[in-house]
């Protein structure tokens, strides 16, 4: 039987946290540590995912590939530069609510998709019930300002009511002064495990490029902060897995864990 892929859904309550950018960049870095990754841009009003890689989907998004019959294979666009694939947004001019039906009938062909690792983002908001299922793994993403908003605290409730594995990731560090108490995230999310992902310069040149960050320069910090990620991810995948990439090995440079932990404590 062919294994399952991995499915990550990115996920935040507010919008311009950074899920398309870290969708991303995280696709392109597992891309690199040669997993086969499809990244699927569900976010119908802003797909902001073409723009910033100035793909077009024609025909083949994801609205398409909703309300269609089609298999994952024949709707795949392939992002020549590297092997990633993309199921492209469909830009419209309003939010559209999918039926459950069809969202269901979507998530259950992208669990049997030929895939490492499936990485969804998604639009701002909680992702239905429905689908909850199919997903290994919710990153909900939030930025220092708004840590404490109880829209992410609820977000994470929620995984949890669907037992569903879950990690806070806290974008765009050091932009603005804020006061971020180590303790004050725990009274908010319990002992959920959170990530740091710094604020770069790296990502308005990447905009300006139509080029993922990860593939202009890896050791930029943000870079390194999503190698993190996906190494991370890969331990999960190789855990998830009998009979996968066992021997990896953890990394034992400091964690993201760390490097935050200095943070609350400077
Ligand atoms: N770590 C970061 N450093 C600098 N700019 C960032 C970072 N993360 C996101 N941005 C910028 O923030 C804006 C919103 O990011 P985006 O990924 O589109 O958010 P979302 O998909 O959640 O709406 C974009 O202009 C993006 O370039
Ligand atoms: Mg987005």
């Amino acid at each position: 039987m062919a294994k399952k892929p991995y499915t990550i859904l990115i996920a935040s309550q507010k919008g311009g946290v950074g899920k398309t950018t870290i969708a991303l960049n995280l696709a392109v870095a597992l891309t690199y540590k040669k997993y086969k990754v499809l990244l699927v841009d569900t976010d119908t009003e802003s797909a902001s995912l073409s723009e910033q890689l100035g793909v077009r989907p024609e025909g083949r998004g994801y609205l398409d590939m909703l309300n269609s019959n089609a298999e994952v294979k024949d709707m795949l666009f392939s992002y020549e530069p590297i092997d990633l694939y993309l199921i492209p947004g469909s830009p419209s001019e309003q939010r559209i609510a999918p039926k459950s039906e069809r969202l269901v009938k979507l998530y259950s062909k992208l669990a049997h998709a030929d895939f490492d690792f499936v990485i969804i983002d998604s639009p701002p908001g909680l992702f239905s019930e429905e689908v909850a299922r199919y997903f290994n793994d919710v990153a909900i993403l939030t930025t220092p300002d708004s840590v404490s908003s109880s829209g992410s605290a609820k977000m994470a409730e929620y995984c949890r009511r669907f037992k569903l594995e879950h990690r806070l990731i806290i974008n765009r560090m050091g932009y603005s002064k804020f006061d971020l108490e180590r303790e004050e995230v725990e009274r908010l999310y319990g002992d959920v495990a959170f990530q740091a992902v710094p604020e770069d310069k790296i990502i308005e040149e990447s905009l300006m490029k139509h080029k993922p960050a990860y593939m202009i320069d890896r050791n930029a910090d943000f870079c390194v902060a999503i190698d993190e990620l996906a190494r991370d991810y890969a331990l999960k995948l190789s855990q998830s897995s009998p009979g996968g990439d066992m021997q990896f090995e953890r990394d034992t440079k400091p964690g993201l864990f760390e490097k935050l932990a200095k943070w609350f404590m400077r």
